[in-house]
């Protein structure tokens, strides 16, 4: 029998998730050429999401949301925030993707850090400063600042990278004024960059490492994704010929230990020790074919005839062991 997936999106959808409408009707019709039966919901709001939800047949959900919220761009997680994994778990209607308590702990960073960290995943030293908190003294630096959950390196520039007390108290009043959220402070970690895709599950489980390259003029003072470099076809992924096997064993640990399922992309960089450290994982990647890092990092490793074959492929990767997870095999 044909299997049905529903893919859900709003107006969230690219700043919380994988990509744009334009990203979201590719992938609706990859899946259908796929052979799986695919629609999708766009919702505004949760009354939308009911009456959606209310009229579907699906077997299984795919969403770019991580929540429903008035809040169109992510900032940390907003108040009035439904989370859509939540709303299906009471549904019982499955999904491809983490489960809704994996997603909440990704969505914050200094919460991802805690679980890795206690699992013997190698973590950068991180401390969170909410507003009208007090900031720790025994910052070492330099330190790097960011906000604790936002994503496409909003909030970061060369102004992340403090040297002193004076510099750190700046950035954290910053990222609290701005973007009215917890500040992260984690050791800076000065080596190259690496994303790591990981697909599927189990026996279907790929980890795929990409090495994270800018050209060095576009680079500030410092060798940092800010945010005026993502996003504009700046940034090229290779497959990586140091670190590699540390890049897998790294995320295979941190992917365990968060209990991520499907797709998730694991961001990491060289620390001053030479060693790599885990920096976030991604819960719901970008899927814009072609320029987003884990269809570039597939078609590193399976290259096919054509751009849309490889994303062909990797999306049927994730349907193959998404599908196979809740006993309705493609
Ligand atoms: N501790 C650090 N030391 C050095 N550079 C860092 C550190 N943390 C983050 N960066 C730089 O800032 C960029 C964005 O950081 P991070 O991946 O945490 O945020 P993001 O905005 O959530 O990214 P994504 O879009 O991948 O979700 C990184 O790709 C890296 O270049
Ligand atoms: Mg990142």
């Amino acid at each position: 029998m044909k299997r049905e997936l529903l893919l859900i999106t709003g107006p969230g959808g690219d700043a919380q998730g994988w990509g744009n409408m334009a990203v979201t009707e590719n992938l609706n019709d990859t899946v259908n050429a796929l052979g799986v039966k695919c629609s999708i919901a766009y919702v505004n709001n949760r009354k939308e999401f009911d009456e959606v939800m209310d009229k579907s047949s699906c077997d299984m959900v795919w969403s770019s949301l991580y929540y429903l919220s008035e809040k169109e761009d992510i900032v940390g997680v907003p108040d009035d925030a439904e989370w859509v994994s939540d709303l299906l778990d009471a549904r019982n209607i499955p999904y491809i993707g983490s489960s809704a308590k994996t997603m909440k702990n990704l969505i914050l960073k200094f919460v991802t850090h805690e679980i890795m960290e206690k699992a013997g995943v190698k973590v950068p030293f991180h401390v969170l400063v909410n507003p009208g908190s007090p900031i720790p003294e025994n910052i070492p630096f330099p330190a790097f600042v960011k906000p604790d959950g936002e994503s496409r390196s909003v909030g970061i520039s060369d102004r992340s990278v403090v040297k002193n007390h004076e510099e750190l108290a700046a950035q954290v009043a910053r990222v609290h004024q701005e973007l009215s959220q917890g500040a992260l402070i984690e050791e800076y970690l000065p080596g190259d960059e690496y994303t790591v895709l990981m697909l599927g599950n189990g026996e279907h489980q790929e980890i795929l490492p990409g090495k994270v390259t800018v050209d060095e003029t576009h680079y500030g003072q410092y060798r940092i994704l800010r945010s005026d470099l993502r996003g504009v076809g700046l940034t090229k992924v290779s497959i990586p010929e140091e670190h590699f096997d540390e890049a897998v064993e790294l995320t295979r640990k941190a992917t365990a230990a968060l209990e991520c399922m499907d797709h998730v992309r694991a961001d990491m960089r060289v620390g001053s020790d030479g060693k790599l450290r885990i920096i976030e994982v991604n819960g719901i990647p970008g899927l814009k074919p072609v320029k987003s890092w884990s269809p570039q990092i597939f078609s590193l490793y399976h290259p096919q005839p054509t751009p849309e074959a490889d994303y062909r492929e990797m999306i049927h990767t994730i349907l193959v062991s998404a599908f196979a997870r809740i006993g309705k095999p493609l």
